[in-house]
């Protein structure tokens, strides 16, 4: 049985990789992740050209199948982050994904060449952050020639294959998806957080400091596996499927929707902790032996559909 992925040239030793954020921002951290806890690979948290404080507490609270979070980019700048990889690079050879995002058009530029120096394998892109060149900080994933014009100053600014990574708050996530593959994207991650607050009935306000936060979690499963699905139906490059996997049948439903890699944030906290991944490649082992599955690749948009 194979459970290898390649994914843009690369080998992924199983088809989870940690999702920006949430998992570690360290080096050491991300060693861990990988040796300890096993996964294929691991995305670092975005970083910005300078570091950022992010917003005040409350930033983060939890519900029974859902997180929401307003941390607001908080990074220690991308300086640091080059020093991370260095460390990563030196004590892992599982691919490594970095994180970079910025308040507009020329900074994506600037911090994508800067990350560069550190040679990670690939680049995640960050477009769900606002503009903040818009009038009212429209996030650049919400329109598809911003996010084309992103994608662009990312590969003028690299030789090393670029991840956009796309917001599910968008009327269509089909048609951003095919704007930056034409700008030139290698792949897309798919999704980000969806959009959500939280009041509190007692005290009449609302729970995170920010008012809104990005939800995440076992509640945003079936509207990130749809997206998956949409977007692999609108372009050819291949995709890390993100948003509310907790488990191993998670895991291979992304798949099946068209995902190449999955990645995973808070299923850590609802999936069962630190043996998450390995529970999840043991339940992916017995699906695979069950159902006669010899190599994991198979799965990737294997889900039957007549039109
Ligand atoms: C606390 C927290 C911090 C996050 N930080 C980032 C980030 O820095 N960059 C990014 O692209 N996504 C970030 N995300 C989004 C996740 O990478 C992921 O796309 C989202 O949480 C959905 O996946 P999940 O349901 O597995 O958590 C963050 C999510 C959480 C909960």
């Amino acid at each position: 049985m194979n459970t290898k992925i390649t994914f843009l040239g690369k080998e992924f030793a199983n088809s989870i990789v940690t999702a920006s954020g949430i998992l570690g921002v360290t080096g050491a951290t991300m060693v861990n992740n990988v040796k300890e806890k096993g996964v294929g690979g691991v995305t670092m948290k975005s970083v910005s050209v300078e570091p950022r404080e992010g917003h005040p507490n409350p930033t983060i609270t939890t519900g029974e199948h859902f997180m929401i979070n307003a941390v607001g980019l908080s990074n220690a700048g991308v300086e640091n982050s080059v020093k991370e990889i260095k460390y990563y690079k030196e004590n892992c050879q599982a691919p490594l994904i970095a994180s970079v995002f910025a308040g507009d058009i020329k900074e994506f530029g600037e911090v994508t060449k800067k990350i560069s120096e550190a040679s990670p394998d690939f680049i995640e892109v960050n477009i769900s952050c606002p503009n903040v060149e818009d009038e009212f900080g429209k996030p650049f994933a919400a329109d598809p020639q911003l996010a084309t014009a992103v994608t662009k100053i990312v590969k003028e600014n690299t030789d090393i294959k670029v991840i956009v990574k796309l917001s599910p708050n968008v009327e269509n996530i089909g048609k951003i998806a095919q704007a930056v593959e034409a700008a030139g994207a290698d792949a897309i991650c798919a999704v980000n957080t969806f959009n959500g607050t939280l009041i509190d009935v007692r005290t009449r306000e609302f729970v995170l400091h920010n008012k809104f936060g990005g939800v995440s979690g076992p509640a945003i499963k079936p509207m990130a596996v749809k997206a998956v699905y949409d977007i692999s139906q609108a372009v050819k490059i291949p995709i890390i499927g993100t948003g509310g996997v907790t488990t191993g049948q998670d895991v291979l439903e992304m798949m099946l929707a068209g995902a190449t890699l999955v990645g995973v944030g808070s299923g850590v906290h609802f999936g069962g902790g630190k043996d998450v991944f390995k529970n999840m490649m043991g339940e992916i082992k017995e699906i695979m032996e069950e159902e006669g599955i010899e190599d994991l690749m198979e799965m990737i948009g294997g889900v039957k559909s007549d039109d």
